[in-house]
């Protein structure tokens, strides 16, 4: 099969790579604006211009590894119209743009594929698909963002500082282009999306969604929770209620000697909770150059194998976001006892001015909106919510 890469960073390098390991696969085009250091040798086929690989008849299949909305949007939208299948480990895309894409696809009788839009390595979305295929999902949550699991437990199991470790993590080929998008959740938040319309059939957009990230967080905070046999994960949720789902992104204090607690560098741990299964979790390299490439690679060889997906049909089921139901007790940080805060109190410690509190159950919505405006207004707060489990 004869296939073109759009854009040649980390993870179309990656594509390119676990391509070669897997044979039968040629790469004859390249989109990029310049070529990749190491990769002088593929100068020749490497073209700015998105009409080489679209107006292409050889090329079936393209994939697109240039992230964010536009061009990519476009540039998927014309391949699609030409009649190419296209694999994609863009969130920020499949995440907004997910109905207008798959009914461009279907209209043209090619395939778009993005199982490594979340959790990078791990099959997670492919899997998802597949129990839906006989059973009801009921909950999904997890860590899905590699970057922040790196920085979190690189501070709980070495005291690490919170920049020095965002830092490597970039370095490593772990952060987006942009990281404030892994700090502050939203690159978590884009995949519990695409995950949430998935399993649930629903019609969730980004902006329907609390997320609350770790940009706050400081090292008291990480000691604190630690002192009381507690570590701080990001995390996603989605649950089905009857006619809603509960779906939100935020940081969580989970008990030492949980799964989600030993969850290390920047592995993801995602669970499925379905109504026949039970519970099942997948768990490896949720980001990174050839974890990420590979899944990309695997979705190309199933689409030239003929090999189907139950991607079901997002909307159909009608479900919207309702966080209403959403309670949880929440440890808080923060540097001054306001009247905003006081009442939502239980319990707390003061120290050096710091106090660190254990809330009563508070709303979702309440404790993010407290959260932001307090980040907005440029006062010291962190939250997490205390698991449950
Ligand atoms: N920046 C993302 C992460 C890459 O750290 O998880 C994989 O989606």
């Amino acid at each position: 099969m004869k296939i073109a890469i759009m854009g040649f960073g980390t993870v179309g390098s990656g594509a390119y790579e676990a391509a070669k390991n897997a044979g039968g696969i040629e790469v004859v085009r390249i989109l990029a604006r310049h070529g990749r250091k190491g990769y002088e040798y593929l100068n020749d086929i490497i073209t700015p211009d998105i009409d080489d690989i679209a107006g292409d008849p050889e090329i079936d299949l393209v994939i697109e590894s240039i992230g964010g909305i536009e061009p990519a949007r476009e540039y998927v939208l014309k391949c699609l119209r030409a009649g190419k299948h296209v694999v994609t480990p863009n969130k920020n895309l499949i995440s907004a743009c997910y109905k207008e894409l798959m009914d461009e696809a279907a209209a043209n009788g090619v395939k778009l594929r993005f199982t490594s839009s979340v959790g990078g390595g791990i099959p997670w979305l492919f899997n998802l698909m597949r129990t839906k295929r006989c059973d009801e999902i009921e909950e999904i949550r997890g860590i899905v963002n590699g970057t922040c699991n790196y920085i979190l437990d690189a501070m709980y199991d070495k005291g690490a500082d919170f920049g020095e470790m965002l830092t490597i993590a970039q370095a490593l080929g772990y952060a987006e282009a942009d990281p404030s998008s892994d700090i502050e959740g939203t690159d978590t938040l884009r995949k519990t999306v695409i995950s949430t319309n998935i399993a649930f059939d629903a019609v969730v957009s980004e902006a329907d969604v609390p997320c609350y990230g770790i940009d706050t967080i400081q090292a008291c905070d990480v000691a604190y929770l630690r002192k009381k046999g507690l570590v701080c994960k990001l995390i996603m949720k989605a649950k089905k209620n009857d006619d809603s789902v509960e779906v939100y992104v935020e940081p969580t204090a989970f008990p030492a000697d949980s799964f989600e607690a030993n969850v290390k560098i920047n592995n993801n741990l995602i669970t499925l909770t379905a109504k026949h299964l039970g519970t099942q979790s997948y768990f490896g390299q949720g980001a990174g150059m050839m974890p990420t490439g590979e899944s990309v690679i695997q979705d190309v060889l199933d689409i030239r194998d003929g090999k189907e997906q139950n991607i079901g049909n997002a909307g159909a089921g009608g479900l919207k976001a309702d966080n209403s139901k959403a309670v949880h007790r929440y440890y808080i940080r923060h540097d001054r006892m306001c009247e905003h805060i006081e009442p939502l109190i239980e319990s707390y410690e003061e120290k050096d001015g710091i106090y660190y509190c254990i809330s009563k159950p508070v709303t979702v919505e309440q404790m993010h909106k407290m959260g932001h405006h307090r980040k907005e207004k440029g006062k010291a707060m962190f939250f997490a919510a205390l698991s449950e489990e």
